[in-house]
């Protein structure tokens, strides 16, 4: 399918890497101009050089590094807003996907910890939304995806911090999803289960905000093939598959629901987790 997304312009928030990347590439290839968010500049250049190689007719506005990248900080959020209305004419989509996990069990987890999470996830999500609703009511139409977990309808072991915040998106979602339709705006919240990506393979130590981010426990010592194999055996869905989702199928979906098609949706809580939540 060619052009579904043609005439879109959409910020997708963590866009360097990983699943942003994968729905940063695919809107581009159905004719999005899209805005590039990170934390990681180097990531979110080579993230943009890919899709001007590959879709050089589309728009890429980036604004990346740890000073102008970072979601948390309110007047970020706000240049955000203006770069998309000057270099890409506005924003018809958002999709709030910059996440991270920082574990411990509770009675070790650190204020600094539960703040960072929180900050990135909740208030990172409220900030742009709240950055890009201007232009969306001037336009009397967007859409919102707000990125959630399986952790925040179920709950994790050693993530307090990451589930609370996945599961306030629920709330963030539902209540500005009541509020914005009048400017025909929809707002809705997917979870998803295990998605192939750093953030749940076995990884060397990486840093975020100045943070280690921790390597899950089920898969510290494990190769990435046992990892996989792990999660293959573990999501019921996934025996019918070579490799558990990818980001690559994560962006797939999205795209169908980012369509002028799907706009009758608004409020609601989705899983995509291959059976992993039921
Ligand atoms: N991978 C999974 O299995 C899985 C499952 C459920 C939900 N999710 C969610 O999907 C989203 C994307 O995760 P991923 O797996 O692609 O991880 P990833 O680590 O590959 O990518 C996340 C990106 O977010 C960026 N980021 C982090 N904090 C930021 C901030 N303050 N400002 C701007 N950018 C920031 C990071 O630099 C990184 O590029 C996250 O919200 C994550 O919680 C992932």
């Amino acid at each position: 399918m060619v052009d579904m997304l043609k005439g879109e312009k959409a910020i997708i928030t963590g866009s360097a890497q990983g699943i942003g990347k994968a729905i940063a590439m695919k809107f581009a290839s159905e004719g999005a101009d899209v805005m590039i968010v990170d934390l990681d500049a180097d990531k979110a250049a080579e993230t943009k050089k890919e899709i001007n190689d590959k879709y050089p007719n589309v728009k890429v506005a980036v604004v990346a590094g740890r000073d102008t990248g970072d979601i948390t900080k309110w007047g970020n959020c706000e240049k955000m807003a203006e770069v998309a209305k000057s270099e890409l004419g506005g924003c018809t989509i958002l999709i709030n996907n910059a996440g991270l996990t920082l574990d411990k069990p509770v009675h070790t987890l650190s204020e600094q910890w539960w703040d960072i999470i929180l900050n990135v996830i909740l208030v990172g999500s409220f900030n742009m939304t709240k950055a890009v609703v201007p232009l969306m009511k001037e336009q009397k139409y967007g859409k919102i995806w707000n990125v959630s977990s399986v952790a925040g309808i179920g709950g994790n072991a050693a993530q307090i911090n990451y589930s609370s915040a996945k599961a306030g998106l629920v709330g963030l979602t539902k209540a500005s999803a009541r509020e914005l339709a009048s400017d025909n705006i929809a707002v809705n919240v997917v979870g998803f289960g295990a998605v192939w990506t750093r953030l749940i393979q076995p990884h060397e130590e990486v840093e975020i905000l100045g943070q280690k981010m921790q390597q899950m426990k089920a898969m510290a010592g494990q190769s990435k093939d046992s990892a996989m194999g792990l999660y293959k055996s573990s999501i019921p869905m996934c025996k019918h598959r070579d490799t558990p989702l990818m980001p690559e199928d994560v962006a797939n979906w999205f795209c169908a629901l980012c369509t002028k098609e799907a706009h009758y949706f608004t409020g609601q809580w989705m899983i995509y987790s291959g059976g992993m939540a039921i």
